[in-house]
């Protein structure tokens, strides 16, 4: 018969053990382990009910009292370390998850859309909020569209105003987007209110003509339109552009295409209209040619110029987007360059 005494420091052994060894545990994994190691079925906790046969029966419910008293320690102890582990385990993640909010954002460089393409879209922004429509055109013309049906025939001296690209004695690189104005007018019936964006190309080259450079043309054709219609889109534009601040006034000019012709001024925006070395002190800024379609042009499209009447302009895009930045070479432009581009982004 084993001694209860004996036995019971077996017990003993058991928990301390216990308390020992689990002062090396470091996670709820190995609590885990550990805890199966005792507790388990064949763990050591129970190997101790082994003993039961040996011990006196008297003493048998007090010895079986015992080791369950052991089991329910250990149930316990082990249920706290592991719920400790877990608290300092989701600690150490939060810890290393932690986001410094003071830290210095990454940057990203971005790009911005070039100056023309910027001018071009507020003008087409602008003039689609008028109700026109985008009609875009072919940069290769053939002599007719480009200058005969805008009424300048061969030999007219007005055609000396562009100096042409001829790919043949037929076709040229068209010289100005008025070339669109024909194809509308020839596959449209009024009332028609086009813009027409675009490249065109002249034989120029110097601080503020290019080879290439960009158009906008405008159209409107209908009933009574007058040359106060003109004014009043204008002067919308000139505002939306240039600042709300901006006065326009018509100067008269000459074009083949428009009777009466004008050149539109725009008040210095440098100066406000006092006078500077930006508007050479006159004042006014030169920013468009317009004017009132030619009756011959709407004839050559077989417009009846005694029901309608059309007005008509032509914007340098490139002039525009020079005078509202500041650019004083129409190159600067053209060439790329990252320090002149990243200065302008108006959208
Ligand atoms: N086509 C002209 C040019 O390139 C600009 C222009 C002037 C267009 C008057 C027009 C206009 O539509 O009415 O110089």
């Amino acid at each position: 018969m084993a001694n209860l005494f004996e036995l019971q420091k077996k017990i003993a052994a058991v928990r301390e053990q216990i308390e020992t060894e689990s002062k090396d545990l470091t996670d709820s994994k190995m609590v885990y382990e550990m805890r199966k190691v005792f507790l388990d079925k064949t763990g050591k906790v129970g190997q101790l009910m082994r003993y039961m046969k040996d011990v006196d029966p008297s003493q048998r419910a007090e010895f079986g009292k015992t080791v369950n008293e052991l089991k329910n320690w250990a149930l316990d102890y082990f249920g706290s370390l592991d719920e400790k582990m877990r608290k300092a385990e989701l600690q150490r993640v939060y810890k290393s998850e932690q986001i410094d909010i003071t830290m210095p954002a990454h940057t990203h460089v971005q790009g911005n859309l070039h100056p023309v393409t910027q001018v071009r879209n507020q003008l087409i922004d602008v003039f689609s909020g008028m109700g026109f429509e985008i009609y875009e055109g072919t940069e290769v013309e053939n002599d007719y569209y480009n200058f005969t049906a805008l009424n300048t025939p061969k030999d007219h001296p007005a055609r000396d105003m562009q100096d042409t690209f001829y790919l043949s004695p037929e076709f040229v690189l068209r010289t100005q987007t008025s070339s669109a104005q024909i194809h509308v007018m020839e596959n449209e019936k009024p009332p028609i209110k086009i813009l027409s964006p675009g490249k065109v190309f002249r034989s120029d080259d110097d601080a503020t003509h290019s080879p290439m450079f960009s158009q906008m043309e405008g159209l409107v054709v209908d009933k009574g339109i007058t040359l106060g219609d003109l004014q009043g889109m204008l002067d919308v534009f000139v505002k939306k552009v240039f600042g709300q601040e901006t006065r326009t006034r018509l100067r008269p000019s000459y074009f083949p295409f428009t009777e009466p012709s004008v050149e539109v001024d725009v008040s210095c925006f440098e100066c406000g209209g006092t006078g500077c070395s930006f508007c050479k002190h006159t004042g006014w800024i030169e920013v468009l040619g317009a004017g009132i379609v030619n009756r011959k042009v709407l004839e050559n499209c077989g417009i009846d110029p005694d029901v309608y009447s059309g007005l008509a302009f032509g914007i340098g895009i490139e002039r525009v987007a020079m005078l509202k930045y500041g650019i004083n070479n129409i190159k600067q432009l053209f060439e790329s360059d990252l320090r002149v581009l990243n200065q302008i982004n108006d959208r």
